[in-house]
């Protein structure tokens, strides 16, 4: 979902105003020249079979059966983070998924949950400050703060900090950074350079030392001893994150702590750049305050499966199957730091280049660091962290194929959203701006046009990640999500990647995330071309049409999915509960933070009676192709209300449908001596000219893994060769005849 890209983002990343359709051409060049679309040799779990010979339409497979995908999102991180939920409280939310009558849910796994950073907070920390200071210690207070004035002792000052990472457990650190909380604004406004030095000395006391004496390495504000053997550049405030405002900065000391800070232990001073013409100085939490410094270390090797054996657990106890969503590089068009481990941060970014040559990452911050606080965009041209994204999916996917294993095939997950709602051009502009890194996106100058380097880039980038899943042993369905402001990858493309011999692609599927309470759209969204801010077609070529996001707040929520199938594409709800609003549930009162699910009206009992409606027959709506979509044995009435489309056929026999409470019917050709009948509210179904063919039975009951079970014979009336059967809300009813029809 992007509520939260547009609150922060918004303001600060001015987009492309207008963006150019990518094209979808075989003569592109290839960025990454290695890229080839990966095959799975373990056998799979999940697949989109696009054969349309043993079924009629595109049909999602688990475990070598159809599978009807009617999925909801229930975001388990930002009920956790936002709303501070239990466990068990959570856990709860899965269980009434599955009450529901979702056949799966969709779950995020972030890079972060399994390669967790370890954080440490500062152990010592205090500043000195010159003038009247001078002889002052300040190693109680729970601010430590550095400035600089020339000529004016007293505001002059200088912070240092100490941390015991002795417990660090992990194989290697790959890079680290030091965090510092600005608690007041820097002096006058002034926004100015940090220097980072980090120290050899660890001996120093917070507790006594002052700008006079017992402090190490300094003299005034200038940091003294032999460099590179008492003190080390660590790093220093890029032009794009000066000291400035209330928030989160971060200092890269990756090199220090790997390679020179003594094992376990580590100081550091901050300095303010001397600035020859204004006074600057800002003000810090110390070691005491409420946001301490911190030291974060990240490591490429460690794996922590604690999160995702936790989540795995609670959609397993609710009998769930789920789709995971990958939160790695690219979620929502921003890599944000609490979803990527620092490791990935240190790779390439997007830089905006100036006239003058200077550069600037294209990024944002969030004062509400609750979903992190450096937003970036890294290169999706960096190949080399391609390489380690595509190895990180597939070591996730080999894990899960373990614990499948060991668990006895559960076979748990059954697709993976490969990014989330990706973007290239939301970054990198349009019409050759200059928001790029020429370093790596250097190929742009082998394109005719900007838009058709985009459609390259994002179409190889969710490749090779779709490539670590199928390279897995544990291969399952891939696919992204669109969403209307952003470009995606590019479906054209993809279906021409597809159908081009000797390429073919490994991202079984794109779709969109509309939120449109329309059921005349969702209905045309699986058999046309439609304009939603721009043109989308996510029927072309083999592409399985789903709606993969759409709002669970709309009254009209019970009428939607329905209306969907009936067009011939699937659909997936966002959300069933949680802080962006959205959900089919609501707090009892989220004032009090009393975080009881409710639900949000009377539609979402209808929401739930139709998912069981749909169980009923879910081998057929998982495998045949709607009559609107082409098929001819999967026929839908009155979807869109308004008393239309009430007529179908069965052979030569007429079906017309007559709603009695204002619902839609379904009715399916099994064979010729088998129809099934069902609605979503009261109705009446007369079949004309049935009973010169011998009714053998007419049964209420659902097909249970595709094999009818009865609850009870259902009563009709017969006039003349015609019959009618009277159904109540939700009934499936099938026919039976003694001669085909
Ligand atoms: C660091 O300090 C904060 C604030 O006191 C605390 O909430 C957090 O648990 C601490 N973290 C660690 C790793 O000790
Ligand atoms: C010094 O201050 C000026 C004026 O605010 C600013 O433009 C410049 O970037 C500062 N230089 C450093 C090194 O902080
Ligand atoms: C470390 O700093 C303290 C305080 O300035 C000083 O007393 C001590 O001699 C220093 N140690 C070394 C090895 O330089
Ligand atoms: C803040 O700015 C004002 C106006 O420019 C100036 O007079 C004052 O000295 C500045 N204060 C500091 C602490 O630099
Ligand atoms: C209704 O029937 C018309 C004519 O057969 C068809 O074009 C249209 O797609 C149908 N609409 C629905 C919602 O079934
Ligand atoms: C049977 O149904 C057809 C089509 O709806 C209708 O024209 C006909 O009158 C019906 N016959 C009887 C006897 O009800």
């Amino acid at each position: 979902m992007v509520t939260l890209f547009t609150l922060i983002l918004g303001a600060t990343v001015a987009h492309a105003s207008a963006y150019i359709k990518p094209r979808a051409s075989t003569t592109y060049p290839a960025i990454d020249t290695s890229l080839k679309v990966s095959v799975p040799t373990a056998s799979v779990i999940s697949e989109i079979d696009i054969s349309q010979t043993t079924y009629d339409r595109l049909t999602p497979m688990v475990d070598g059966k159809p599978f009807f995908y009617n999925g909801i999102q229930l975001r388990a991180d930002k009920l956790q983070m936002q709303w501070g939920l239990a466990d068990n409280e959570v856990a709860e939310m899965y269980q009434m998924v599955a009450a529901a009558g979702y056949t799966h849910v969709i779950s995020e796994i972030s890079w972060l949950n399994i390669q967790p950073d370890a954080t440490f907070n500062a152990t010592k920390s205090t500043y000195i400050r010159g003038g009247t200071s001078q002889a002052l210690n300040f190693g109680t207070s729970s601010s430590v703060k550095v400035g600089y004035q020339k000529g004016n002792e007293n505001n002059k000052m200088l912070t240092y900090v100490q941390f015991d990472f002795s417990s660090y457990a992990a194989a290697e650190i790959d890079a680290a950074r030091l965090r510092f909380y600005v608690n007041l604004g820097a002096t006058n406004g002034t926004a100015f350079i940090g220097n980072l030095y980090g120290l050899s000395n660890n001996s120093w006391d917070p507790s006594t030392m002052t700008w006079q004496n017992g402090t190490p390495n300094h003299d005034g504000v200038d940091v003294t001893g032999t460099l590179n053997s008492d003190y080390f550049v660590a790093s220093s405030s890029p032009s794009w994150d000066l000291l400035d405002g209330v928030q989160y900065y971060d200092f890269d000391c990756s090199d220090f702590i790997k390679n020179h800070a003594s094992k376990g232990i580590a100081s550091f001073v901050l300095q303010a750049q001397t600035n020859a013409t204004s006074t600057v100085g800002i003000t810090m939490d110390s070691s005491r305050g409420a946001h301490p410094p911190q030291l974060v270390l990240s490591s490429k090797s460690t794996w922590d499966w604690t999160y995702l054996n936790k989540l795995l657990g609670w959609i397993e106890a609710a009998g769930l199957k789920c789709e995971l969503i990958w939160f790695g590089t690219e979620t929502t068009g921003t890599t944000m730091d609490s979803r990527v481990p620092y490791h990935v941060l240190t790779h390439v970014k997007n830089y905006k280049v100036a006239a003058d040559g200077s550069i600037t990452a294209v990024m944002s911050k969030s004062t509400e660091p609750m979903y992190g606080v450096y937003w970036y965009y890294m290169d999706k041209n960096d190949l080399t962290l391609r390489a380690l994204e595509k190895a990180t999916l597939k070591t996730l996917f080999n894990y899960i194929g373990a614990r499948d294993a060991a668990l006895g095939s559960p076979k748990t997950v059954i697709g993976v959203e490969v990014a989330n709602e990706p973007a290239v051009s939301r970054f990198h502009g349009s019409a050759f701006t200059p928001w790029q890194n020429p370093a790596t996106w250097g190929r742009l100058s082998a394109f005719a046009t900007e838009s058709d380097f985009v459609a390259r880039t994002m179409w190889e980038f969710c490749v090779n990640l779709a490539n670590g899943v199928k390279e897995s042993n544990y291969p399952v369905w891939t696919r992204t999500n669109d969403y209307t402001s952003t470009d995606g990858p590019n479906i054209a493309y993809n279906e021409l990647m597809r159908s081009t011999s000797g390429i073919g692609t490994s991202l079984d599927f794109v779709g969109l995330d509309p939120y449109q309470d329309s059921r005349s759209f969702v209905y045309n969204y699986g058999h046309k071309p439609f304009t939603l801010g721009q043109a989308w077609d996510f029927t072309t070529g083999k592409n399985l049409p789903v709606i993969m996001e759409n709002g669970g707040q709309y009254a009209d929520a019970y009428a939607l999915p329905i209306a969907a199938i009936a067009g011939g594409a699937f659909y997936d709800v966002y959300e069933m509960y949680g802080p962006d609003n959205y959900g089919l549930y609501v707090p009892a009162d989220a004032t009090t933070s009393n975080y009881t699910p409710v639900a949000r009206g009377s539609y979402v009992s209808a929401v739930i009676h139709n998912n069981q409606f749909f169980k009923k027959m879910s081998n057929d709506l998982a495998s045949r192709l709607a009559v609107a979509a082409g098929g001819s044995t999967l026929d839908f009435y009155n979807v869109l209300g308004g008393n239309t489309n009430l007529t179908g056929s069965f052979g030569s026999v007429g079906v017309t449908y007559a709603q009695i409470a204002g619902g839609a019917g379904v009715s399916i050709k099994r064979s010729a001596t088998e129809l099934v009948l069902g609605a979503n509210s009261a109705a009446t179904f007369t079949l004309s000219g049935i009973v010169p063919f011998g009714i053998a039975s007419v049964q209420k009951g659902a097909y249970i893994n595709n094999v009818w079970t009865s609850t009870g014979t259902a009563s009709y009336i017969t006039s003349g060769n015609n019959i009618t059967i009277t159904l109540v809300a939700y009934d499936v009813v099938r026919v039976m005849t003694n001669k085909g029809v």
